[in-house]
């Protein structure tokens, strides 16, 4: 028997990020009756694009721009209730309705001293650092993990355990934010924990109505046959078990996050698909061996946009890495793929594909998610000839070029996995669907 939950899809990036979820969660989100972010914070940023308005979400699951699913935050999920706060009045003003949000109880709090503590780390391994979003993400699943001085969503309610817990975490942060100021030349005030109390406080009395036990929700769901749409923040590859650590966020930010993070059993996740740009981008530190350096890295970083959501850091940018995508595939079990961003490749003569790399070692087609060795990896390209139409108004995959979709089937048979649709523009409308893949 196929268990309930292959009504529910999962949507996760296959690359560093960046791939385009939001634009399809938002595309998908009108036939499910839920999206669920399982993972991250408010690091993540997606874009969605519709009737030429741009909506930029970092906690808010992507599907509230549609008019029927539920939004909730998983209990995996790390939360600035601050940030969550300003993102819910930005797109009410917008007239999104922003109602049919529902937030874990179990989800962490991200607190100021979270997002101080990530700055001074980041300032500490100077030449050394991650290239964090400096959002208090690391700090927070760090303390979560710690235990003792952790503040819960459900702590927001509850002004007895709420005071003691920041007590108790002031007097443990206070000593470590004043050493490491100092290291770096800076002085740091002491943490009020009364202030910072009353603040959380205040924020938990607006967030109350949206707080309650997800799992319970989720399950219940899932057990009467709505279809659930999980969105994955972050990506495989910043995945703190899979990804290129040490550069990696603090999250299983894979498919194999959704069972923790959203509290459902492996049997809850139906089909998986994996988003992944055309060519390659990163933000912040860690290795990368399809980057360029030149002048087609400039082209592609302006025709994309490729500008961080959250932070407007420029993205770095290369080729196509498919050895990194075939691994994100295999460790996801991705059923499909969605390609995006297409539209940005037409204009070069020639389009590189990786396809192993050189190592120390000798030649390999294994990804290396190890941050000290994939730095001695150099790419092996395949080379394919480029296309120079303008590709944004098509809509089958017959009025694509031919050389367009060259490219797309040698991305369908290196992976394995058929691509399903395919991005040539940001908006809403501007995608390809392909019902049986382009040749597998
Ligand atoms: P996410 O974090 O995976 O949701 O992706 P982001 O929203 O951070 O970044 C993707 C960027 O590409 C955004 O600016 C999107 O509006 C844009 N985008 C998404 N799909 C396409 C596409 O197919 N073509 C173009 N040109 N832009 C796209
Ligand atoms: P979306 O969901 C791109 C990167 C940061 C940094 C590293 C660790 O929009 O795809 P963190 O603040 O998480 O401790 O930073 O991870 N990073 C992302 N890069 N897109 C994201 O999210 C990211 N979330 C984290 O740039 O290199
Ligand atoms: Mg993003």
């Amino acid at each position: 028997m196929v268990g309930g939950g292959a009504r529910s899809t999962a949507v996760v990036g296959l690359q560093w990020g960046d791939e385009g979820k939001g634009k399809l969660v938002d595309r998908l989100a009108g036939e499910h009756d839920a999206t669920v972010r399982f993972n991250g914070g408010a690091n993540a940023g997606h874009s969605v694009v519709v009737g030429g308005v741009r909506y930029a979400l970092h906690l808010m699951p992507s599907g509230v721009l549609s008019e029927r699913a539920l939004g909730v935050i998983g209990n995996g999920v790390v939360i600035d209730p601050q940030a969550l706060i300003a993102e819910i009045d930005g797109l009410s003003a917008k007239g999104v309705d922003t109602s049919r949000l529902v937030i874990s109880d179990r989800a962490h709090v991200v607190l100021p001293y979270h997002k101080i503590e990530d700055e001074l780390r980041e300032a500490l391994l100077s030449g050394k650092a991650l290239g964090t979003t400096k959002r208090g993400i690391g700090p927070a699943y760090a303390d979560k993990v710690q235990r003792g001085a952790a503040v819960r969503m459900g702590d927001l309610t509850r002004p007895e355990v709420l005071r003691e817990k920041v007590e108790q975490a002031c007097r443990l942060k206070n000593g470590l934010i004043r050493e490491m100021a100092q290291r770096v030349g800076q002085e740091a005030a002491d943490l009020d924990a009364d202030a910072i109390t009353d603040q959380a406080l205040a924020w938990g009395q607006r967030l109350a109505p949206m707080i309650d036990d997800t799992v319970y929700l989720l399950n219940a769901m899932i057990r009467e046959g709505k279809r659930v749409l999980f969105e994955g923040a972050n990506a495989t590859l910043l995945d703190v078990d899979h990804g290129t650590y040490p550069f990696v966020t603090s999250s299983n930010s894979s498919a194999l996050g959704i069972c923790a993070g959203a509290g459902v059993p492996p049997s809850a996740v139906g089909r998986v698909i994996g988003v992944m740009k055309a060519y390659s981008t990163r933000v912040g530190a860690g290795p990368m061996p399809t980057e360029l350096h030149d002048s087609t890295a400039d082209l592609i970083r302006d025709k994309g946009n490729e500008y961080g959501t959250t932070t407007g850091r420029p993205r770095r940018v290369g080729w196509l890495d498919l050895v990194a995508v075939r691994y994100s595939a295999m460790v996801n079990g991705v059923d499909d793929i969605a390609l995006t961003l297409l539209d940005v490749l037409s204009g070069f003569d020639e389009l590189r594909l990786c396809v192993a790399y050189e190592t120390p070692e000798g030649r390999t087609e294994r990804f290396i998610p190890d941050a000290p060795r994939l730095t001695q990896a150099s790419p092996v390209y395949e080379t394919l000839a480029g296309f120079s139409q303008d590709l944004t108004g098509c809509r089958s995959l017959d009025e694509l070029p031919g050389q367009a979709r060259a490219y797309v089937e040698r991305i369908e048979s290196f992976i394995g996995v058929p691509v399903r649709s395919i991005g040539v523009g940001p908006d809403r409308e501007q995608t390809i669907e392909i019902s049986r893949g382009v040749c597998v």
